[in-house]
C-alpha cells in the first residue's frame, strides 16, 4: 500500500513537472518559425492582427550592408506594437542555399537554438521580453570564408501577455547583406563544388569533385576550426571525406586549386 502511494506521489510529480515543462517550452520561444523558405511563422499558433511591425538591423558597412568574413555584427530586433505588453521572436541567417551561415550569438532575452530542419536560430527565453519597448539585441559572426547573400528571416511575436497564445500579432521582416569584396572575390573564386551526398549521414563518405591539378582541402565547423585537411599535388576526380570524426552539424569545405578558392557547405547529419 506504501509502495502504490508512493507510486502515485512519483507519478503525480513527473506529471506535474512535465506540464510544467512544455508550458515553458512554449511561451519560451520555438524554433523553425521564422516564416524563412520552407517554414511558416508564429501565426501558425498565434492569433491576431495589428498595425505594429518588427525591424531588423545591424551595424553592416554602409551603403550596401556588406559584410567582411568572420567579422561580428551587433544586431537588432525591434518589435513595436502600442497594444503589447510582452514581446518574443525567432531568427535564422540563411545562404542562397538556404542553409544556416554564420554563427548567431545570444544577447540578453535571446538563446540559441537549432531547428528541428538543422538551421540556427535564435530565440527569446523564457517569457519573452516584457520591457516596454520590445528590443532584443545580439550578434552574427560573418562566416570565416566567401559566402555571398546571407538573409535574415525574423518573425515576432507582439504579445498581450495572457499567458496563452490568444490575442497576440505576428510580424515579419528580412534583411539581407553583402560580402564586402563581390567582384574582388568573384575572379578568384572556382565554380561551386560538387559534393554528394548532402546532406550526408554522420559515418558516411563524401564525395567532393575535383578538378585536375594541385589541390588544398579543409574542412572548418563554423567557428573557423579546421576539422580536416587534405592536399596532393596532382588530382583529379573524387576526394572521399570521410565523416567519422565530425559531429553532426555544419561545415564549411574551403578548397584551394591553382590559387582560386571555393567555398561550399555540407551539413552532416
Ligand atoms: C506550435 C504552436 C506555437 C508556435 C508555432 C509559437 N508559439 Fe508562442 N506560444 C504558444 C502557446 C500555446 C503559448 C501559451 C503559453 C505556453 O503554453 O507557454 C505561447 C506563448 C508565447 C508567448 C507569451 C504570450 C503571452 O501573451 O503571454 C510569447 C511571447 C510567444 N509565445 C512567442 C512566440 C514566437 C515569437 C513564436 C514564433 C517565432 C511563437 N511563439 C510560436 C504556442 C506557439
Amino acid at each position: 500500500m506504501k509502495k502504490a502511494i508512493l507510486g502515485c506521489v512519483i507519478g503525480l510529480g513527473l506529471f506535474t513537472a512535465y506540464n510544467a515543462f512544455t508550458g515553458v517550452q512554449n511561451s519560451s520561444g520555438k524554433t523553425g518559425y521564422t516564416g524563412s523558405p520552407g517554414e511558416t511563422t508564429c501565426s501558425s499558433c498565434h492569433s491576431g492582427t495589428g498595425t505594429g511591425n518588427v525591424n531588423v538591423t545591424g551595424n553592416f558597412i554602409t551603403p550596401g550592408n556588406f559584410y567582411v568574413n568572420g567579422q561580428t555584427y551587433n544586431m537588432s530586433v525591434v518589435i513595436t506594437d502600442p497594444t503589447a505588453s510582452r514581446y518574443g521572436f525567432g531568427l535564422e541567417a540563411l545562404d542562397t542555399n538556404n542553409m544556416s551561415i554564420g554563427t548567431l550569438t545570444a544577447g540578453s532575452g535571446s538563446q540559441v537554438q537549432n531547428a528541428p530542419n538543422g538551421r540556427q536560430n535564435i530565440i527569446h527565453t523564457n517569457g519573452g521580453s516584457t520591457s516596454s519597448n520590445g528590443t532584443f539585441n545580439f550578434t552574427w559572426t560573418a562566416p570565416p570564408t566567401y559566402a555571398g547573400r546571407v538573409k535574415f528571416y525574423v518573425a515576432a511575436n507582439a504579445a498581450n501577455g495572457n499567458g496563452s497564445d490568444s490575442g497576440d500579432k505576428i510580424y515579419t521582416d528580412t534583411l539581407s547583406v553583402f560580402t564586402s569584396g563581390p567582384t574582388q572575390m568573384a575572379n578568384n573564386i572556382l565554380p561551386q563544388i560538387g559534393i554528394s551526398p548532402n546532406p550526408v549521414i554522420q559515418g558516411n563518405t563524401a564525395r567532393i569533385q575535383l578538378q585536375s591539378g594541385a589541390y588544398a582541402l579543409e574542412v572548418l565547423d563554423l567557428s573557423g576550426k579546421v576539422m580536416i585537411r587534405a592536399k596532393a599535388a596532382d588530382h583529379a576526380g573524387v576526394y572521399e571525406l570521410p565523416t567519422q570524426l565530425l559531429t553532426t552539424g555544419i561545415y564549411y569545405i574551403r578548397l584551394e586549386q591553382e590559387g582560386k578558392v571555393s567555398s561550399s557547405r555540407i551539413w552532416v547529419r
